[in-house]
């Protein structure tokens, strides 16, 4: 059985202090995890959190990355940058930077690329908005943003992760059903399976108001490895019982 990936997405929260109360928690209430861990933080505080997560087997994270190599992009962050705090993992794509920073579909996959190039694995966020849901268009959406990402030319897609995280679902409370969700993720694998021999051992993560509540059984499903936690993720005691939900 493949391990799955707990992933916390901490979006625009935290603080010095705060970070560093959360991953001694975190830390000292890992042991016996058997999922793989990560926690994606805002840019400011990966020097930080990279000091903190050694030696607790917490992987580090980003929740972005530029799309050019380098150059007059004044805010932007590279790949190269994240690759000097050993990030592990990148978000692109999340619904947050499609819906706010109006990212398309091209956008994400030339993401994608930068953070492959750089050895970082990117976390490929899709997802239905509730309008589409209720034109009954998820799977056109979910498959469309996917093939953008799988069909750029270069490094190889079998490396990346994919997060379901359906948009009416993510820090509303309403979450997917475990059986809605498995078949959107089925559908996903069955669209990575066209594309690469590897894709049963390719990670897909479910994000959207995951809580400890509802873990055990979004993880229990066939195709869901893992999850892609806001909220929940800034609670120590929440984000543990998720963890000890996974395997
Ligand atoms: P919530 O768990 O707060 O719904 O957020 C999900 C999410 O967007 C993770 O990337």
């Amino acid at each position: 059985m493949k391990r799955q990936l707990i992933a916390g997405n901490w979006k625009m929260n935290g603080s010095f202090a705060a970070n560093e109360v959360l991953l001694r928690v975190l830390a000292a209430g890992m042991g016996g995890a058997t999922c793989q861990v990560a926690v994606c933080v805002p840019a400011p505080y990966l020097a930080q959190v990279q000091g903190l997560v050694v030696g607790t087997g917490i992987e580090l994270g980003a929740q972005d990355v530029s799309q050019h190599e380098a150059g007059a992009y004044t805010g932007e962050v590279s790949a190269n940058m994240l690759r000097d705090f050993a990030a592990r993992y990148c978000l692109v794509g999340h619904s947050e930077r499609r819906q706010y920073h109006g990212e398309t579909d091209a956008v994400v996959a030339t993401k994608a690329q930068r953070a492959l190039a750089a050895g970082i694995t990117p976390i490929v966020c899709v997802g239905e908005t509730l309008a589409e849901r209720g034109a009954g268009r998820t799977e056109e959406v979910v498959k469309r943003q996917l093939a953008a990402v799988i069909h750029t030319n270069g490094h190889c897609i079998s490396e990346i992760v994919v997060a379901y995280e359906p948009v009416w679902a993510i820090g509303t409370g309403k979450t997917a059903s475990p059986q809605e969700a498995q078949r959107v993720h089925a559908v996903l694998r069955n669209q990575l399976r066209a594309a690469t021999e590897q894709a049963d051992r390719m990670l897909i993560l479910y994000g959207g108001s995951m809580n400890a509540a509802n873990a055990a059984q979004l993880l229990s499903q066939e195709d869901i490895d893992g999850g892609l936690v806001g909220g929940a993720s800034l609670k120590a005691g929440d984000f543990l019982s998720i963890i000890a939900a996974a395997h």
